[in-house]
């Protein structure tokens, strides 16, 4: 969660490809990135509505977008703060934020969000937030940088409740940057190597969005939609392993079915989520011990719902190291 910085794979490999590549194939990975970042990609796009409407149990308010206004933003302070964390990257205040700085990677920034000067959403419609967070693409149909994977499986009311909350924070004037690549991250995307989230769409950007998430109670149904967050580095199969997209210095990710989490109660499970701590007690490393900050802030029933959705998966062996 987070830290999702998708540095990449074999950076070290390509730094030597690099340096034996010389000038010219410094050049030429500038070009052909240039190229690859330039493509576009056509994405069939929703719109929804912000706020989402009131519901029946609201009617009889004098004012019924004032209190769906108030409670979306609620929710989507929840959303924000529990189990989404565009934070990381976005700022705190949502006025900008850092993803990756690094001289072979390059600068790659979360602009400003917030409806301050400098917003690079100041004039966003609704499909242009489905297009960039559900779909990794931004409104002139180039591939985002942004890792969204974790975001497609979102509802167009949960969407719509994070819009409602980001816009409803304090306006910050910052101008972020546009990201900047270094050599090895050019190279990445020039062969091909970059995880753009555009190109991982599981439907190939077809099928529609759920309008409303699965009710909120403590079962596996919603258990199941919560765990699309947690897909990205521990797989869709929860088996775990190296993670794909993830720095080099990073752990593979644990297998969070029977074959991993052996013996493990519910309440082994909470320690870890919310203190950051294996079964034995020693501290879980980068990225996981991120965690707890977002966890603690997880109703018992989001907790109870993913677990009993981790106690149906099947056992399946970690994919083997890469
Ligand atoms: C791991 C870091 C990271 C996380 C987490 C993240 N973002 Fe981003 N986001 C970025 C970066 C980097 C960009 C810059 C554009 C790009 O990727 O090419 C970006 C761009 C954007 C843009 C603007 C795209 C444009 O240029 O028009 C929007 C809107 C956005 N993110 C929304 C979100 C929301 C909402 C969330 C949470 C649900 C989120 N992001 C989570 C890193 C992140
Ligand atoms: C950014 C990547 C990332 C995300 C997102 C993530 N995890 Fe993890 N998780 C890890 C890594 C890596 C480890 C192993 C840490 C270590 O070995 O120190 C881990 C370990 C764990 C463990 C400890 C298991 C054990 O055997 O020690 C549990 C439980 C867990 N994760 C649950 C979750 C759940 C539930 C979610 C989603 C709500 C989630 N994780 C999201 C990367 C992630």
């Amino acid at each position: 969660m987070g830290i999702i910085k998708k540095v990449a794979i074999g950076v070290g490999g390509l730094v030597g490809v690099l340096v034996v590549a010389g000038v010219g194939g410094y050049v030429w990975a500038g070009n052909a990135s240039a190229t690859q970042l330039a493509r576009t990609v056509t994405v069939p796009t929703t719109g929804f509505p912000m706020p989402w409407p009131a519901g029946a149990d609201s009617a009889g308010g004098t004012d019924s977008t004032a209190m769906a206004t108030t409670a979306a933003i609620a929710r989507g302070k929840h959303l924000i703060e529990a189990r989404y964390p565009c934070a990381e990257c976005h700022g705190a205040d949502f006025g900008g934020g850092t993803m990756v700085d690094d001289p072979a990677m390059g600068q790659i920034l979360g602009p400003n969000l917030t409806t301050g000067a400098g917003s690079r959403t100041a004039s966003y419609t609704a499909e242009d937030w489905d297009r960039i967070v559900r779909h990794g693409v931004k409104p002139d149909g180039t591939r985002a940088l942004m890792p969204s994977e974790d975001f497609f499986a979102m509802s167009d009311r949960e969407l719509s409740d994070v819009v409602m909350y980001i816009r409803s924070l304090p306006p910050v004037d910052k101008t972020v940057p546009v990201s900047t690549l270094g050599p090895v991250a050019k190279a990445l995307v020039a062969t091909g190597k970059w995880t753009f989230s555009a190109d991982m769409h599981p439907t190939k950007h077809e099928g529609a969005h759920a309008a409303l998430p699965p009710a909120e109670v403590a079962d596996a149904t919603f258990g199941k939609h919560l765990v699309q967050g947690c897909t990205g580095c521990h797989r869709a199969n929860l088996a775990g392993g190296p993670i794909v997209a993830g720095p080099p210095n990073w752990p593979p990710a644990a297998n969070l079915t029977p074959a991993g989490l052996t013996g493990w109660s519910y309440d082994d499970f909470v320690r870890a989520m919310r203190e950051g701590v294996r079964k034995d007690g020693t501290p879980l490393r980068e990225p996981m011990s991120v965690m707890p900050k977002f966890a603690k802030n997880m109703t018992d029933v989001e907790m109870q719902a993913l677990w009993a959705y981790i106690s149906t998966v099947p056992a399946v062996e970690s994919a083997p190291a890469k």
